[in-house]
């Protein structure tokens, strides 16, 4: 098969579909890689890496699209990208279809066979290809509102750890799952107090044990959630409820009663967000205040440390795509129900139910 590998093109997006690793992998099974130049810069892949690897390099993205089978990215196409896949071409990335009606139907009219990374899932309903993000936004979670907290950001000038004779900073995590305990894991590690919140008594217990009780857990509720963010230095939002809004647990009038600079990080935004005062923000500006309070909302924090993140990703992502590679998308997908509940779209057809739900759209299970 011919695999094609663009570069990014959206706003600080610098992680890339496929390593060199995967490359060579993909070459070493008798494939041919078709990668643009510059498309791995932004992880510090450079196009000589690709190439000892076995891939050959094109100057521009039409050419990837023009000659590739399958395309491999990290992000969904933008606009200016839709024009350029090819029918029956596969397309191979995260593509967050429910809120795109007009992604959808670009892909719908250039009858591609659209996978989704978010929609891969096990038979236990976890979704292996999101984890690795959600581990590392909740580790830059702690590690950005730790910096937010220092005077020179604006903060009130706690350090997270505290010293010997001093108090630490408190900080608050509301979501004790893949982005609450990897917070969890930095916070502890810079030496803060650290409070997680859960409704899942599972997720409690899996927490106190884990932390053998460094970590204060308490039940998710109005009266427990309020006198925690009123002691909390940094607030972390790490809330899910799969496929729906986050609801919104935090209100502003207890963002109001955080001292001046305090830091919020709500991870969460992707979702709505699980706090009142929470608005998106971006990598170019990625704060806004509210009463005195530091609100961190960007939904794509992973994008900043491109590196990390492209070969995290890539770990999970790459051994579908070689198994679609070897063996065609049809056969891996009837061989595998866990890479079935990736296909979205295939042929003009939308093939994953809750996408088709949400957009009022036929529904036609691939068979
Ligand atoms: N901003 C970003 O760049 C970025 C990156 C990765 C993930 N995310 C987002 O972070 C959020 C969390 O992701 P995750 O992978 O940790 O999800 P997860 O499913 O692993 O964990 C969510 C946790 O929220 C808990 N929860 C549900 N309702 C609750 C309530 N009322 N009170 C307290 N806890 C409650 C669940 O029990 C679960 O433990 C998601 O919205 C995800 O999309 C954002």
């Amino acid at each position: 098969m011919i695999i094609g590998v663009p570069k990014e093109i959206k706003q600080v997006e610098n992680r890339v579909g496929l390593t060199e690793s995967n490359v060579r992998q993909l070459v070493d099974s008798g494939h041919q890689v078709l990668v643009e130049s510059g498309a791995g810069k932004g992880s510090l892949i450079s196009d000589e890496d690709y190439e000892s690897a076995g891939a050959q390099l094109v100057s521009s993205r039409e050419q990837v699209y023009s000659q590739s089978e399958m395309i491999v990215k990290v992000k969904e196409p933008l606009q200016e990208e839709y024009d350029l896949l090819q029918e029956n071409q596969i397309l191979y990335t995260f593509l967050h279809l429910a809120p795109e009606p007009e992604l959808t139907q670009a892909l719908l009219k250039r009858k591609v066979k659209a996978v989704a990374y978010e929609t891969i899932q096990e038979k236990d309903g976890s979704l292996p290809l999101l984890k690795p993000m959600s581990e590392v936004a909740g580790r830059l979670a702690a590690q950005i509102g730790a910096v937010y907290l220092q005077k020179d950001h604006g903060g009130k000038g706690i350090l997270l750890g505290g010293v010997p004779g001093v108090f630490q900073g408190h900080t608050v995590i509301i979501g004790g799952g893949t982005v609450g305990v990897n917070s969890a894991f930095i916070a502890i590690g810079l030496g803060s107090k650290v409070t997680i919140l859960d409704l899942n008594p599972a997720r409690l217990e899996y927490v106190s044990h884990h932390y053998h009780g460094r970590v204060q857990t308490l039940y998710s509720n109005r009266e427990n959630v309020e006198g925690a963010v009123r002691t909390a230095d940094l607030l972390i939002g790490a809330v899910l409820l799969a496929g729906s809004k986050a609801p919104k647990l935090v209100t502003k009038e207890m963002i109001g009663s955080m001292s001046e600079g305090s830091v919020v990080v709500d991870v969460s935004v992707d979702q709505g967000g699980c706090i009142e005062t929470t608005r998106p923000t971006s990598h170019e500006h990625p704060t806004f205040l509210y009463e005195g309070v530091i609100h961190y909302a960007v939904p794509n924090i992973p994008g900043i440390v491109a590196r990390t993140s492209t070969y995290a990703l890539t770990n999970v992502t790459f051994q579908y795509a070689l198994n679609i590679a070897n063996k065609g998308l049809e056969t891996a997908v009837r061989e595998s129900s866990v890479l079935a509940r990736g296909l979205n779209i295939y042929k003009g057809k939308v093939t994953y139910e809750p996408v088709a739900r949400d957009l009022g759209l036929e529904y036609e299970p691939f068979s």
